[in-house]
């Protein structure tokens, strides 16, 4: 017959093993790490705003291997584009693209960013990088808005405002849509991203995404600085990085 000491130490070690395998299941079924630390590593990327400028750069990140889920606010209106990119693309509300992301990239109308901000600032704050696209611009977004905006500081400081606590870097602000596919990961020297960000770690990300894209990024300064990322100023355009740093040496 068995001894009870027998049994209870057969019972501890069960589980003791038990709870190794847990511990390590539990671990192996983990997402990956938000950011995953700029390594190369594929990020879940959240495109609010997939129309012109939203999806062509959606589609190189799914390009470069990364998973994305495009928005809209009506989701079904993607259905052709995602289904032409195949498994790493899929569609999805404002919410659910923003939940999905380990960085969102925001290509919407800037007017709408005050907006997007009250209903998603908290979810936004969460993300290890948050790429703000959006440019004001009078003809679409209203001459006293534009205004307003500069009096603030400009793009940048006031996307910081309309998104408190989220890690932005302004980026991919103006290079045409239509020219994305085409000047990435051209011959010779690569086009430069201007960027203008304040937390390191978003920067990095940035960076690291920037480049397998196929573009070269170009720091410009804090995000105070986000303010020249916009089209028809001297830093709008395609410019080799070295053309970017010198532009950028001019401006304060
Ligand atoms: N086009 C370019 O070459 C280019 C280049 C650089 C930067 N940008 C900037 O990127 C932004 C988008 O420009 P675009 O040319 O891509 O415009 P677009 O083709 O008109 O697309 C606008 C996108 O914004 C979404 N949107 C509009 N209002 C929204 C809201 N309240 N909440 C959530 N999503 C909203 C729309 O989604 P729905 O399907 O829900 O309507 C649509 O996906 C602008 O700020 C622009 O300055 C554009």
């Amino acid at each position: 017959m068995t001894s009870k000491p027998f049994v209870d130490h057969l019972r501890r070690t069960f589980i003791c093993i038990a709870g190794s395998v847990l511990a390590v299941i539990a671990f192996a079924a983990q997402p990956p790490v938000a950011g995953a630390q700029a390594t190369g590593s594929p990020l879940k990327i959240g495109m609010v705003g997939a129309g012109r400028e939203g999806g062509a750069l959606g589609t190189l990140f799914v390009k470069a291997g990364h998973p994305v889920t495009f928005s809209s606010r009506h989701p079904g209106d993607l259905k052709g584009l995602v289904a032409g990119l195949g498994p790493l693309a899929r569609a999805g509300t404002v919410e659910e693209a923003i939940a999905f992301g380990d960085v969102v990239v925001i290509a919407i109308p800037y007017a709408a960013m005050e907006q997007l901000g009250q209903a998603h600032a908290g979810a936004l704050a969460q993300k290890v990088l948050v790429i703000d696209v959006s440019n004001p611009i009078a003809r679409r977004d209203g001459e006293a808005f534009v205004k307003s905006v500069g009096e603030q500081g400009g793009a940048g400081l006031v996307t910081a405002k309309f998104l408190p606590g989220a890690h932005i870097v302004r980026a991919f602000n103006a290079i045409g849509s239509g020219r994305l596919a085409q000047l990435a990961h051209r011959a010779g020297e690569p086009v430069g991203v201007p960027i203008a960000g304040d937390d390191p770690k978003a920067i990095a990300v940035a960076q690291s995404l920037i480049r397998e894209i196929g573009f070269e990024p170009v720091l410009v300064g804090g995000l105070a600085m986000g303010r020249h990322l916009v089209p028809g100023t001297p830093l709008g355009g395609e410019h080799t990085p070295a053309e970017i740093r010198q532009i950028a040496g001019s401006l304060h």
